[in-house]
């Protein structure tokens, strides 16, 4: 194997025979859920909501005015990953739900905010504290020197004002996963980073996809524990017009060069993540492409922050069929062109619709093409045995419409981007999971994501080479009624 994705990925496989061999979860173990605030100030957030929620229904607010500044970064902020929904938890304390899914519901992602001349807000970089609804100031002052080098001179920061910079805590993740926690982070991250687009969209705020930094350099400007907190992603974020869409990544390192650099006894997973690193501050060539399907119009009531505010995981379907038409807008929807580049791997996944229950489409597995079917089935049968043995034993696979298999050609993939590749392509996965999750909630549908699934089985099933990682799975179809 020439990368070292490759071998994770392998080695982080489900499999029957294998998976009571991962060992018992130590609930007693789990981190906290939120950061410790080690500053004494923080800048609310909360009062800025309620203006942003008296005015949902609305419509898109044009809020790219400067003045715009801390009420724009609270809602982004918030729809993107705040707290929507309460529960209690066993103990009797508060456990909170947000704005984006979670794989067990452990929230790995964190987001940084970076500032300049945003009213209300001095300059400098913040922490996005969900909880308290604030920002959590990391340093005051301009930073866009620095940011700019380690971003290496992407144009997006040098045009915005505002950049987003979501990392992972390996941690929070890893106690219940294991290796295959960091699989998760960048799903649930690539969620998280899907409800950002939709709300920049819903604001007239362009946006600009800035996943090639050097890795060390972003994780001393924000004091981030190393081996513990990654970063994984800038979003940049300005006025319509001012942000340049580049549809490109810059690539990792070449996997051999990588490979030096682990360091020996380290999680496969923290190497996974060295793996992926840009080491070098040295100008690097973007490798383009291009994300999706064509433009879709979405109706006028397709209102993306009252759809967040709404969303769930289908915790039970019923069993019903949904319609083929449904099923053709919804993926309509998911890969739609929505003016910027959206994607990071462009042109390096791949998406197979195993049909259940779908009316008017015959039961079978069909390959898409720039997010729409192809016309003629891969396999027909009912696969319903299948795909619930597949997704685990868990009952939503038994009672969807349909399973969208997420894959993606690995060595291709490192050869495009190196290991970075593959941080990428999961975020992508997740970002095209969290297109799915609105549009249902829009439509009145259910999804869920499925992170647990046996690899080789996807495989087999879909009728594609092992060389090709199955990277996630969302579940789509009628919820029950409660
Ligand atoms: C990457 C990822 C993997 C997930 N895997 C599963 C799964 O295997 N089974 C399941 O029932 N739910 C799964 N979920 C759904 C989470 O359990 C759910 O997001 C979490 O409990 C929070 O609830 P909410 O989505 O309703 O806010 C997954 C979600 C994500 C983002």
């Amino acid at each position: 194997m020439a990368s070292f994705t490759e071998r994770y990925h392998e080695l982080t496989k489900y499999n029957p025979h294998t998976i009571d061999k991962l060992g018992p979860v130590h609930w007693d173990r789990q981190p906290p859920a939120f950061k410790a605030i080690s500053s004494k100030v923080k800048i609310d957030l909360l009062s800025r909501l309620q203006s942003v929620m008296d005015h949902l229904e609305e419509g898109p607010q044009v809020s790219a005015s400067p003045e715009a500044g801390l009420e724009n970064i609270a809602r982004l902020l918030f729809f993107t990953l705040g707290l929507t929904a309460r529960l209690g938890d066993q103990s009797g304390g508060d456990y909170f739900l947000r704005a984006a899914p979670s794989a067990g519901g452990l929230y790995p992602t964190e987001i940084y905010v970076a500032a300049r001349n945003q009213s209300g807000l001095p300059d400098g970089l913040y922490h996005y504290h969900s909880l308290k609804s604030a920002l959590i100031p990391v340093w005051q002052g301009s930073f866009w020197g620095d940011l700019k080098h380690y971003f290496l001179g992407h144009p997006g920061v040098e045009a915005s004002g505002l950049i987003f910079i979501f990392t992972g805590l390996y941690g929070r993740s890893a106690w219940r996963y294991k290796e295959r926690a960091y699989r998760r982070i960048l799903l649930d991250t690539g969620h998280a980073v899907g409800n950002l687009l939709e709300a920049c969209r819903y604001a007239d705020l362009d946006h600009s996809l800035m996943g090639g930094f050097v890795d060390a350099g972003l994780e001393e400007l924000l004091f981030l524990t190393p081996n513990e907190e990654f970063p994984l992603l800038g979003v940049a974020v300005g006025p319509a017009g001012t942000i340049p869409s580049l549809s490109g990544q810059y690539p990792g390192e070449p996997p051999a060069e990588a490979i030096r650099h682990l360091t020996q006894g380290d999680p496969m997973q923290v190497q996974q993540n060295a793996s992926e690193r840009i080491l070098s501050e040295k100008p690097r060539p973007l490798v383009e492409g291009a994300c999706g399907g064509p433009a879709f119009a979405a109706p006028k009531d397709f209102n993306p922050l009252k759809t967040i505010l709404r969303r769930r995981s289908c915790r039970k379907f019923s069993g019903a069929s949904i319609t083929r038409g449904q099923a053709a807008e919804m993926l309509a929807f998911a890969f739609r062109d929505s003016g910027s580049a959206w994607c990071l791997a462009s042109g390096h996944l791949e998406f197979h619709l195993v049909a259940l229950n779908v009316e008017g489409l015959e039961a079978g597995v069909y390959r898409l093409r720039n997010g729409a079917l192809e016309q003629d089935p891969k396999r027909t049968g009912d696969f319903r045995t299948e795909t619930y043995t597949m997704c685990l034993g868990q009952d939503l696979a038994a009672e969807c419409a349909f399973a969208l298999v997420h894959s993606s050609d690995l060595a291709r993939l490192a050869e495009a981007y190196g290991d970075r590749g593959y941080r990428y392509a999961c975020m992508d996965a997740g970002l095209v999971g969290e297109r799915l999750n609105l549009w249902a909630v829009h439509r009145n549908l259910g999804s869920s994501g499925i992170g647990g699934y046996y690899d080789d089985q996807a495989n087999e099933l879909l009728e594609i080479p092992l060389t090709h990682g199955i990277l996630y799975i969302t579940l789509v179809g009628v919820p029950e009624e409660e």
